[in-house]
């Protein structure tokens, strides 16, 4: 494992994947959820941010959620964010698959992004399942035509992953040549584990993150700095 990535040239990739977790929007003022100032050290996740507490009482658990969206709101893409982008354009096999629900990474453009955690602005109704986009902050009315709330169209703590999106997400790293892993704590699974899936695909492997991870190991290079910072090291290198 290696901090210098001189002759790592992203032009020599074809396929890059992105994957990236909160760290990636910090720079944005989206705060990370470990670590000090993080959404779990001011929330628990146990009273707002799981099917039983939504089923236990969904004001609180929206209560939440439209705060989460106002401040989110409020945040706009950084340099890190636009730089992929601009890799997009130039290489359209360029995938982001992001653990993030912030929607920032396509408020900077990005267009093919799958999204394991779901979206803070998506809404499901709990119950005839129908979604929606919904950008609305506060939500204008917590309860769908049918008379059912409408709930975060979000992956909880205790909720399964989308099939469609997972699938979609190891068919883009199974066939990546570079994976840039950007600001992700890599201790929420099974997402922790999709950079091993490159790995063992033979791709070269990228992490930026200001700190070790417990899969640093894997990474064949590693930029201990912020994901701006990260970003524009590895297009200065081309
Ligand atoms: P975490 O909050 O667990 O980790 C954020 C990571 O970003 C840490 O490793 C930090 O060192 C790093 N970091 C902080 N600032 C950074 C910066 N400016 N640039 C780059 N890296 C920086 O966030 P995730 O790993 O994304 O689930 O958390 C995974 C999941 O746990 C989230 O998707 C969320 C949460 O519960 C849902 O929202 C459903």
């Amino acid at each position: 494992m290696t901090a210098n990535t001189k002759g790592l040239r992203l032009d020599h990739f074809s396929r890059v994947v992105f994957f990236t977790g909160a760290g990636m929007s910090a720079e944005s003022g989206v705060p990370t959820y470990r670590g000090n100032g993080g959404v779990w050290d001011a929330y628990d996740w146990e009273s707002c941010a799981c099917q039983r507490a939504f089923d236990h009482d969904p004001e609180r658990v929206w209560d939440f959620h439209d705060m989460r969206r106002q401040m989110t709101a409020a945040c706009e893409p950084h340099a890190g964010h636009r730089l992929i982008t601009e890799l997009e354009s130039a290489a359209p096999n360029t995938v982001v698959v992001t653990q993030n629900i912030d929607g920032m990474h396509q408020k900077a453009g990005s267009h093919t992004v799958h999204e394991l955690h779901g979206s803070l602005w998506r809404v499901r109704c709990s119950g005839c399942g129908a979604i929606e986009d919904n950008h609305e902050v506060p939500l204008s009315s917590r309860r769908h035509s049918c008379g059912a709330y409408w709930r975060p169209d979000i992956v909880w703590f205790e909720d399964s992953l989308r099939l469609p999106t997972i699938a979609k997400a190891i068919a883009a790293i199974e066939a990546c040549d570079l994976l840039v892993s950007i600001g992700t704590s890599a201790v929420v699974f099974p997402a922790a584990e999709l950079p091993l899936v490159a790995a063992r695909a033979g791709a070269t492997l990228v992490e930026i993150n200001p700190e070790d991870t417990p899969l640093s190991e894997v990474y064949h290079h590693c930029l201990r700095m912020t994901a701006s910072e990260g970003l524009k090291r590895l297009a200065d290198d081309l």
